[in-house]
């Protein structure tokens, strides 16, 4: 469960329907799930086997399989975009804190699409706002970190992520019954090939890195904590399994609404906070209340993730007590996380830099530690539970050879598009 909390967040709520918007529905779905199968989950195999057979933070993982090897610098690498991310998804995590608030005192109602505009830009534009709703939502992550893996992390995930799916579920009947809705269903499921360009597939494969909260530790971190007698194959298929399921339903709590209200699909960033409160608005007050408290939810069992790489790392590699470090790293992602409200140039960097590069040396790393430099009996027995997993003993040579081969290219290859 806290692995698909790690997983579904602001990626899937806001990030998946806004890109399906830009590259023009189903086709773009289709691409996505292909690569979360053939190239992301055989990435996710990678690093959670990192993380379960060393049962280390990222930096002593790389410490215990590629000592003295320059492929251990990418242990501070991964801290560092953990750190980054967790400090500009806030400034986001923080919107949707803004925006539950304000549909807990209906200030939705009757909303027409330019105030809703206006009601967006007066708040990202303002100081103090979005620094007030940064600072709770980085300490609401910093209480549930600080209570601890089980009793903090794992509870909440446990407790949270089947709240979620049935709000999301309950916001997709509303949005499917709507009418004039048949045209966004039609739009989510009969694909149009000609959008599909190298861009979209970038993006989706981009997307689905994300998605999986890939190359950056988070996956492993967790994995380090993973009893023997769990499946890092079992976990990392119902991990995806839920991600693009839960992506693919919040397309539908959002698209047939766009297309009922007649408004466009492909209005970028800007779909979740500007189109949809119109949309909501008329739809009683339930709904907006029930979706905002679903994006904030979403947005913290991946914020926590993030959170505890920097945390594990300051424990595990520099001994702090596990309060101080969580505080430290709350103060210190505040401090960027305001430079990144506040200047969206900052912003745009801190996600360019991180999902178009951080993430990806990451994953590159992963992946060729796994399959280039331990030997490929310990990975066999790792990934089969010493034998005893049927079906993984059966993926088995289909996953290496995506992760000796298919993955480090695929990698290397988006990351040129991306830079180009
Ligand atoms: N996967 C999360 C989402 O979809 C975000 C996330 C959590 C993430 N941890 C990550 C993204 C690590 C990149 C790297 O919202």
């Amino acid at each position: 469960m806290a692995l698909a909390g790690s997983a579904i967040g602001l990626g899937n709520i806001w990030r998946f329907p806004y890109m399906v918007g830009q590259h023009g529905g189903a086709a773009f779905i289709i691409i996505y799930i292909l690569c979360s199968i053939i190239i992301a989950l055989p990435v996710f195999f990678a690093e959670s086997l990192l993380g379960k057979t060393t049962g280390s933070d990222t930096i002593g993982a790389l410490k215990k399989t590629v000592p003295d090897s320059p492929l251990m610098a990418e242990g501070g690498l991964a801290v560092l975009a953990a750190f980054v991310i967790v400090s500009f998804y806030s400034v986001v995590g923080g919107w949707s804190f803004d925006y539950f608030i304000r549909s807990c005192t209906g200030s939705f109602q009757g909303l027409q699409i330019t105030e809703a505009s206006q009601t967006f830009k007066a708040m990202t534009d303002s100081v103090w706002q979005p620094l007030g709703s940064l600072a709770v939502f980085l300490s609401l992550s910093g209480i549930i970190v600080a209570a601890g893996v089980d009793k903090g992390i794992g509870l909440f995930s446990k407790v949270m992520m089947p709240v979620l799916f049935i709000m999301i579920l309950l916001i997709v009947i509303r949005s499917v019954s709507l009418p004039g809705a048949s045209a966004g269903i039609e739009y989510l499921v009969k694909p149009d090939f000609s959008k599909i360009d190298g861009r979209a597939i970038a993006d989706a494969l981009g997307q689905s890195f994300f998605s999986l909260s890939l190359g950056v530790g988070c996956v492993l971190t967790y994995s380090s904590y993973m009893r023997k007698e769990e499946n890092v194959f079992y976990s990392g298929i119902w991990t995806a399994i839920f991600d693009t399921v839960f992506a693919v339903l919040a397309g539908f709590a959002i698209m047939p609404a766009v297309f009922a209200a007649g408004l466009p699909a492909a209005a970028g960033p800007s779909l979740v906070y500007e189109t949809l409160p119109v949309i909501f608005s008329q739809m009683g007050p339930v709904v907006p209340f029930l979706f905002f408290l679903a994006i904030l939810i979403a947005a913290l069992t991946s914020s926590i993730s993030m959170m505890e790489v920097c945390v594990a790392w300051m424990v595990d590699q520099k001994k702090f007590r596990r309060g101080t470090a969580t505080l430290c790293i709350c103060c210190l992602a505040f401090i960027l996380g305001c430079a990144c409200a506040l200047f969206p140039k900052v912003f745009n960097t801190c996600d360019f830099l991180t999902s178009n590069v951080f993430m990806m040396i990451g994953s590159f790393v992963f992946v060729i530690v796994v399959a280039w430099k331990l030997p490929k009996v310990d990975v066999r027995t790792q990934f089969t539970n010493y034998g005893t997993s049927k079906a993984a003993k059966v993926a088995f040579p289909v996953v290496w050879f995506s992760i000796k081969w298919l993955c480090p290219i695929a990698i290397v290859a988006i990351a040129i598009t991306n830079l180009l």
